[in-house]
């Protein structure tokens, strides 16, 4: 680990040295003394202040049987800085074979002109395990305000960003499927750019993958198109790179509304529309409290089981895990969070890794104003007690640095940067400041702040400007500039903060009380409840717990065969900690057929405290492994597999 942080820190450095800050360089001391510099991506080499890329054309040859992608990328520049002759861009274990410049060839004095790629000098640096190589591209001197570069590259099998999988690995098990997950430095592993959230482009993309399989994007799909292996889009808006997502695969198309839809396999898609029949009067809900949805439609696209997040908000199309099919709408809550992001994240997006709760907390706010206008104010307090247990169990693990909103990630993972932290916490702010300034001040504050950021980057010190201005400072004497400090920058809840409560979990203490003291039989227990409501009686048992209650328990409500992917995994975290026997053949199962890192890390964590409980974690790890994507194997190998794990911190969600 120490040899990964030096190594890394010279790297940010080194970068900031070489391409960025001559002046600023030399008086700079270590990183992890010096305050930090809000703005400064510390996670990418580009040298954004120099060149800013605009616009993006991609060319992609999809091989599934060689897992690789055989890309040409055009890059539209804008050169902000006239001095300027390299271009920086991020990279990570991509094989660049060619790099070209557009240039103007004036065919004698009659000013005949023509385009021309002409080749241009390039080396890679370093590879830094985290943060992948600089591409580094030598221009002539040139005072055009914009450039154009084109790169031929090739991936590797094992691209951070990719999950390839075997026909076997699908639910149609006749042919395979590719997947991007690039939040939040991943695009680099298949795309050659400037992979910083503060820099937004377009995009147009030609896929050529085999006939028979369908590839959609973050972008305008078609649904109507034919399967026949030739596909093109076009990302009208500005997004950051880390929104930039590709899927192939054996895909179907269902419409669930005028404007919404989901892409699925085909043994999944009727499923999904009926789980998520109600994205239509979410995305209206979502329009009347925050401001017009600009994206033109919102799709769905579910992924198979080792999709490693719950959803990923692709503009136009996010990619949501199965496991949030439960068959009865109680999970969807996921699609309400990933929609909200079409506000918070991909219109209004953190400018650096450090601001992930404007994009997070924001969400997880305007989620749960979605859930009470679709699902009611019962499920949204309920989501909201069961949001801040997690909150208080992961603060619990946390170091004080990291229990703050505004997070210092130099030297780390950016990936870390994503605990409970940015999405409770975050949270509870906003709800701090709606509750100070009351919901309609606070409605027009957000609605203004989506208008006054739309399509912009910003930063925590950028929000706070803002909210100075717009609410601080208009309404003054209710909220002061130190409260709001203490929020981003101090560790734990603050005292300030209105904690949610929900008067449906009563009953629900009430009944846990009487079965463990023995007096209420486990079949009379929660005849009526919820999904919530029950992980929230499981989440709160005691530790430990007899075999006998757990077999009764079992027995009466069929929890190790339960087909909520959440009630079973708090009912497997149980049955691990007490060795409960009976559930482990379903929880081989679950985590070889589960990739989605909340739901199985803490269960091998889990496994991983006990002798046999390790011997059991290794073995099913080790058929599982195979199966999972990239990101699940960097946060699960330090923990289970050390030999294999590659000297990097765990990712944290
Ligand atoms: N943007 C995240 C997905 C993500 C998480 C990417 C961590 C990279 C690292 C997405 O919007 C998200 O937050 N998903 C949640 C579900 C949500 C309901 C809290 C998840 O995956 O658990
Ligand atoms: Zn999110």
């Amino acid at each position: 680990m120490l040899r990964f942080r030096t190594g890394l820190r010279h790297a940010t450095l080194a970068l900031a040295c070489v391409t960025l800050r001559a002046g600023w360089c030399a008086a700079a001391p270590a990183a992890a003394d010096s305050p930090i510099e809000p703005g400064f991506d510390y996670h990418s080499y580009a040298n954004v202040d120099q060149f800013r890329v605009t616009h993006i054309e991609m060319d992609l040859q999809v091989d599934l049987d060689n897992k690789v992608i055989d890309g040409v990328v055009a890059l539209e520049l804008k050169r902000l800085d006239p001095r300027a002759t390299q271009v920086v861009l991020d990279t990570k274990g991509l094989t660049i074979n060619d790099v070209s410049q557009k240039a103007t060839d004036v065919l004698g004095a009659t000013a005949k002109s023509q385009t021309v790629w002409v080749s241009r000098p390039f080396h890679m640096d370093k590879p830094d395990p985290i943060l992948g190589s600089a591409l580094v591209i030598d221009l002539p001197p040139s005072h055009k305000a914009v450039e154009s570069i084109k790169i031929e590259y090739l991936t590797v099998p094992t691209a951070a960003a990719l999950q390839w999988l075997t026909p076997k690995q699908t639910a149609g098990r006749h042919k395979g499927f590719l997947y991007t997950q690039s939040e939040p430095i991943g695009a680099r592993s298949w795309i050659p750019l400037q992979d910083t959230p503060q820099v937004r482009a377009t995009y147009t993309a030609t896929i050529h993958t085999d006939r028979g399989l369908r590839a959609v994007m973050s972008a305008e799909n078609d649904p109507k198109h034919k399967a026949n292996g030739e596909y093109s889009f076009v990302m009208p808006q500005p997004i950051p790179s880390y929104l930039i997502a590709l899927a192939v695969g054996d895909i179907e198309f269902k419409e669930t509304g005028p404007r919404t839809g989901v892409y699925a396999e085909k043994s999944m898609v009727g499923a999904a529309a009926k789980e998520f029949a109600d994205t239509e009067s979410m995305v209206a809900t979502g329009e009347k409290l925050f401001g017009p949805y600009r994206w033109g439609r919102y799709d769905i696209l579910v992924l198979p089981p080792s999709f490693p997040v719950g959803g990923m908000e692709n503009p136009r199309l996010s990619f949501i895990t199965p496991t949030v099919i439960a068959g009865d709408k109680s999970l969807v809550s996921v699609i309400a969070h990933e929609l909200a992001h079409s506000w918070s994240g991909n219109l209004v997006t953190n400018a650096t890794w450090r601001d992930v709760w404007l994009n997070e907390g924001f969400t997880v706010f305007l989620e749960s104003r979605i859930t009470a206008a679709v699902y009611g104010e019962q499920r949204e307090s309920m989501e909201a007690v069961l949001g801040l247990q997690a909150l208080r169990e992961n603060l619990g693990k946390l170091e004080p640095k990291d229990q703050v909103l505004a997070i210092d990630l130099r030297d780390r993972d950016p990936d870390l940067a994503f605990s409970e932290v940015p999405y409770q916490k975050g949270r509870l702010f906003l709800r701090f400041l709606e509750s100070k300034f009351g919901r309609e001040r606070f409605d027009a504050f957000l609605h203004a702040y989506f208008d006054h950021f739309a399509f912009k980057s910003i930063t925590t010190e950028q929000f706070n400007e803002f909210l100075q201005t717009n609410l601080l400072d208009r309404f003054p004497g209710i909220v002061t500039r130190d409260q709001v400090l203490t929020w981003e920058h101090a560790p734990g809840i603050p005292a300030d903060a209105v904690l949610p409560t929900s008067s449906a979990f009563e009953p629900v203490d009430q009944a846990r009380a009487a079965w463990l003291a023995g007096t209420l039989a486990a079949k009379k227990l929660g005849l009526d409840w919820v999904t919530q409501q029950w992980l929230y009686f499981l989440n709160n048992l005691p530790a430990a717990l007899q075999p006998k209650q757990l077999a009764e328990l079992d027995d009466a409500r069929g929890l190790t065969r339960s087909q909520n992917a959440e009630i079973e995994q708090s009912w497997l975290k149980i049955a691990i900690r007490n060795n409960y026997q009976p559930s482990y053949p379903r929880l081989e199962e679950y985590l070889k057929s589960i990739g989605r890192r909340k739901l199985i890390v803490p269960l091998y964590a889990e496994l991983m405290k006990t002798p046999s409980g390790t011997a059991f974690a290794k073995r099913v790890y080790a058929k599982a492994r195979p199966g999972y994507h990239p990101d699940t194997v960097a946060a699960l190998d330090p923990m289970v597999d050390p030999d294999a794990a590659d000297a990097a911190d765990t990712p944290l969600r």
